[in-house]
């Protein structure tokens, strides 16, 4: 399950230090949560949730969706590989940090609780091969909510180009077949972005 910072040895791969690296030098990221958690949450989550509940940021960066959460009422788990990041995102939590757990972790080797997740968040993290554990590690009942950029983001400037990192046409309306959607859309304004809310039965 979820090391904590000040214990995670695990071996540097190319992939931290370069998130290291870019939240080293960056200047301080927006602490706004994506459009897509607010409108979810007057939409699906709150009416679902009403007191609240478990949640797992995947890939959760400075932590501007688990602060917004923990302000909530929600138990936060945040996931990410960089303990550059995910220190900021400490320090950013403030007081919201008692009620978020971080972790460093490397998400591909990660052991994902099964049908623990009341909710589970993905934002512009892209890995394919772990796509069956956001299903299992979601309760019965619980919702996914993924957004990341599609292959038309080539047209724009900035994000990711290699297509490991970019969604197909309808990728994760198939990758997640398995769960009800709720919601889905493919935009193209100003970026090439997919995004899905689904409920696991
Ligand atoms: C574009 S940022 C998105 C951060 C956050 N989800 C948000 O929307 O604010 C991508 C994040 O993925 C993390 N990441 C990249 N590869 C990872 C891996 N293998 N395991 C865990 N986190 C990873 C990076 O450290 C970075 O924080």
């Amino acid at each position: 399950m979820l090391r904590r910072v000040a214990e995670d040895n695990v071996r540097m791969p190319d992939e931290r230090a370069s998130w290291n690296q870019r939240y080293r030098e960056r200047s301080p990221s927006s602490l706004e949560p994506d459009p897509l958690l607010v409108t979810s949450y007057e939409e699906f989550i709150q009416p679902l949730f009403p007191h609240g509940g478990i949640a797992l940021d995947v890939a959760g960066g400075v932590g501007r969706h688990g602060r917004w959460l923990a302000e909530r009422n929600w138990k936060v788990d945040l996931v990410d590989i960089s303990e550059v990041g995910v220190a900021q995102a400490k320090q950013n939590a403030g007081r919201s940090a008692a009620h978020i757990r971080f972790g460093v972790e490397d998400l591909k080797k990660f052991s994902f609780p099964q049908n623990h997740y009341d909710l589970v968040l993905v934002f512009f993290y892209l890995e394919r091969t772990i796509f069956p554990d956001f299903v299992r590690t979601l309760r019965p009942g619980g919702l996914l909510l993924y957004k990341t950029y599609t292959r038309q983001q080539g047209k724009f400037g900035g994000g990711p180009s290699h297509p490991l990192h970019l969604l197909k046409p309808n990728e994760l309306l198939e990758a997640f077949s398995a769960l009800e959607i709720l919601f889905y859309r493919e935009t193209i304004r100003q970026r090439g972005i997919a995004e899905l809310v689904a409920k696991k039965s």
